[in-house]
């Protein structure tokens, strides 16, 4: 007797309500008798933006568990340590499965475009296609596909580890976002040793302070990872005593110009390399462009970079900050970031001087 089987491949980093939707509606079509989950590989030098194989097979583990669904994992693609095309897990699919009928899923973002996947043709040889339409990529029926009859929403993994830089779970499994959290996965550990260094307050701004710095960085083409970083960590000295501060400047090696007139007229300032000092002492962050970015953010600096820029205007006009110039700078920003950085810089200047403090260039 011929048995049917379910393929179904994906990241998985991480998993979420998509996956076991479609998941779900192909179940409820086919009626399988197994279920095949290969995640994909991905490189490791790729950073703990995205997570290991072994975390995101559990992950997709723990959800279809919890939804009761039987399944097999299968390594075949992260034995090869590549990327693998499809074309190449149909093959080996059939002939380690002679006797059954093999379902592909996919959703239609990818049936799209299936025309410009390798050797589509001996896809369509060994795998039935079955696939879901996401919201925005509507299809016509080719193949002999089989179109579920359910619409799915057209959430992303890289979406939601934006989200998740902002602690924002939703749309993940609550097994998932255990399991993230447990494992410190996707920033997890080190968002929460910032949330248990600073106030309640203090964290909801460097929270509304990544908000903005991500999403500019996304329309800047600036590296999202390294802006988060820089945003998440910016304030992390902030409610520190100034001679705590102090020392973490002393021990990271960080020379500050004129610092015993900052002291003495503008201590506030000094949590800027305080900050980058606990991003390098405490964090172990080497990257030369985030320590700068955080030891630039209040005062700025003759030579900015982009990713400077960004943090400083993302701290000035937050998400959570509803003066005014914030509200211009936040408009602004997304259409010139170069701009914006001036405005923030004269309305900073404008201020230092009406309240007659020390003015640091
Ligand atoms: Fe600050
Ligand atoms: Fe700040």
């Amino acid at each position: 007797m011929r048995t049917n089987i379910i393929v179904f491949g994906g990241s998985f980093d991480p998993p979420h309500s998509y996956h076991i939707k479609l998941l779900k509606a192909a179940i409820k079509r086919i009626r399988p008798e197994k279920i095949i989950i290969i995640p994909t590989y991905l490189s490791p030098f790729k950073s703990r933006h995205t997570a290991d194989y072994e975390h995101r097979k559990k992950m997709i583990s723990l959800m279809l568990i919890k939804h009761h669904i039987n399944f097999e994992i299968n390594d075949f693609e992260y034995k090869k340590e590549r990327r693998v095309y499809t074309y190449e897990i149909a093959r080996y699919m059939a002939k380690r499965y002679k006797n059954s009928d093999l379902y592909f899923l996919m959703g239609s973002d990818s049936f799209k475009e299936f025309e410009r996947w390798k050797r589509y043709r001996d896809i369509l040889k060994y795998f039935h296609i079955v696939v879901g339409i996401r919201k925005g990529y509507p299809i016509k029926r080719k193949y002999n596909a089989i179109i579920l009859k359910e619409k799915f929403d057209n959430i992303s993994s890289t979406d939601l580890r934006m989200k998740m830089f902002t602690t924002d779970y939703s749309g993940l499994d609550s097994y998932v976002k255990k399991y993230i959290t447990d494992n410190g996965l996707y920033y997890s550990d080190i968002i929460n040793r910032v949330k248990n260094i600073v106030t309640r307050e203090r964290f909801d701004h460097i929270l509304s302070t990544v908000k903005l710095a991500i999403k500019l960085a996304k329309q800047y083409e600036v590296d999202i990872t390294k802006a988060f970083l820089s945003a998440l960590l910016h304030d992390s000295a902030k409610d520190m005593s100034i001679k705590k501060q102090l020392s973490l400047i002393e021990k990271a090696g960080i020379k500050i110009k004129d610092i015993e007139k900052i002291k003495a007229m503008a201590p506030d300032i000094i949590h800027q390399w305080a900050s980058a000092a606990v991003a390098k002492k405490i964090f172990n962050i080497k990257d030369t462009e985030i320590l700068s970015a955080i030891s630039k953010h209040t005062t700025g600096d003759k030579k900015m970079s982009l990713l400077d820029k960004i943090i400083y205007v993302s701290d000035f006009a937050s998400e959570k900050r509803s003066f005014k110039e914030a509200v211009e700078i936040r408009e602004i920003a997304f259409k010139d970031i170069e701009n914006a950085f001036v405005k923030t810089r004269d309305y900073k200047r404008e201020f230092v001087k009406k309240n007659g403090g020390f003015l640091y260039e």
